[in-house]
């Protein structure tokens, strides 16, 4: 007897069971069912293949070089320094070529300092003094530019003055930006090279043209449509993609970020994978000029006369800093994504079902002649259709026991 019970078991293992369907002639929950129906194919072809493309697998870790190099000229004129031209190596810093780049556009010098004792810029507050007790000697002067000598530098005996310092003097004079001085600024251009890979795919590309054509670089600049792989721009057209006149930043300076965007459909090919490049100001909120506006720093130029004494030449400079960023996708057909993404649209084809189930047994007037077919008890004696569960194990279990 348990020898062939355990051998029907064993062979039932390979029946195969289907399930049994109810068919409720309810056109409402039927109607219902199809537009659930209609709208899980239509976001899971609609939304999930075609507009987030599904099917793909994708590498977002995009990995980027860039270089940058700029050219022009500019000549400036001024009191302190006469007659200078500038060419990139000097209104270009870092000069390298990177991802971060400064240009000079207004600038002050303070040329030929030395070492030696000269009187605190009245612009310190920590320098002002009314007599030689505020310059308490060998004491650095917070936020100034040199260490207290001790004595109190003052026209006459009423007026206050500023303490002598030993540091480079003479000191910076204070200094209110006119205007720019490297006019012409805004008709340089720069050229960004950059070279990305998806190590994923093993794909790799350069936002230049792939030509020998070696004067190509020479002659073109870059045009949307016309020269897309011409990455050479005019500072004044990159402000103003940004939605700003290259002249409201050359005075006080500004920070310009340009985005290079790759989006690339690898499944389209090679010639289908573009940059895009975006324009924005970076040092702005909402418009608004604030205190903070503007982009300026200090760097210093060393140099020994022919006696061998140490001079050096204080720049104060303002201008536009440039910070290029990359970014990019890619994506390919595999078939893994397109499983899982088939598979969660019949899961929730599954859920579309089970609403229907829900509201067709709980919210229909004829939901309990649905629940009776749908749910049948399983008991042997039938005789007791109506009474409740806990009713009828009880009698089973008797059997049972006395079987
Ligand atoms: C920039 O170049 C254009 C055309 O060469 C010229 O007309 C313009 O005056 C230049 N801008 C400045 C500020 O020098």
């Amino acid at each position: 007897m348990a020898g062939s019970f355990l051998r029907g078991r064993l062979l039932s293992l390979f029946d195969y069971k289907t399930e049994k369907y109810i068919v409720a002639k309810n056109k409402r929950v039927g109607v219902l069912y199809r537009l659930i129906q209609l709208s899980i194919i239509g976001y899971i072809i609609g939304w999930v293949f075609l507009s987030k493309k599904g099917y793909q697998e994708t590498d977002e870790a995009i990995q980027s070089s860039v270089i940058t190099k700029l050219k022009g000229v500019s000549a400036t004129n001024t009191s302190e320094s006469g007659l200078l031209v500038w060419g990139p190596e000097d209104y270009v810093i870092p000069p390298q070529g990177e991802a971060v780049l400064f240009v000079v556009t207004n600038f002050l010098e303070t040329p030929n300092q030395k070492l030696g004792h000269c009187a605190e810029s009245s612009k310190v507050l920590d320098g002002h003094c009314g007599d030689d007790k505020d310059c308490e000697e060998g004491r650095m002067v917070v936020a100034g530019n040199g260490i207290m000598s001790g004595r109190c530098l003052r026209k006459d005996v009423n007026s206050t003055g500023t303490c002598e310092i030993y540091g480079w003097c003479p000191v910076e004079r204070k200094f209110k930006p006119q205007g720019p001085l490297l006019r012409n600024a805004e008709n340089f251009t720069i050229y960004i090279k950059n070279f990305i890979q998806f190590s994923k795919f093993n794909f790799s590309k350069s936002n230049v043209l792939q030509t020998t054509d070696e004067s190509h670089l020479k002659r073109c600049q870059y045009d949307e449509e016309l020269q897309p792989y011409c990455p050479i721009f005019r500072l004044g057209d990159i402000t103003r993609r940004a939605g700003y006149e290259f002249h409201d930043m050359d005075t006080f300076g500004a920070s310009i970020g340009i985005m290079i965007n790759w989006d690339c459909d690898l499944d389209k090919g090679f010639s289908h994978c573009h940059p895009k490049y975006f324009f924005t100001r970076l040092d702005i909120t909402a418009f608004n000029k604030t205190i903070a506006t503007g982009f300026n720093f200090r760097h210093a130029r060393y140099f020994k006369n022919a006696a061998g004494e140490s001079f050096r030449s204080l720049f104060k400079v303002y201008g536009v800093r440039f910070n290029i960023m990359v970014h990019g996708k890619a994506g390919r057909f595999s078939i893994i994504p397109t499983a899982i993404n088939i598979a969660s649209g019949l899961a929730l084809m599954g859920a579309g079902a089970f609403f229907c189930d829900m509201v067709l047994l709980y919210l229909m007037k004829k939901g309990d002649s649905y629940r009776e077919r749908k749910f049948e008890g399983s008991r042997n004696n039938t005789t007791s259709k109506s009474s409740g569960e806990e009713e009828d194990k009880a009698p089973t279990e008797q059997e049972n026991l006395t079987s």
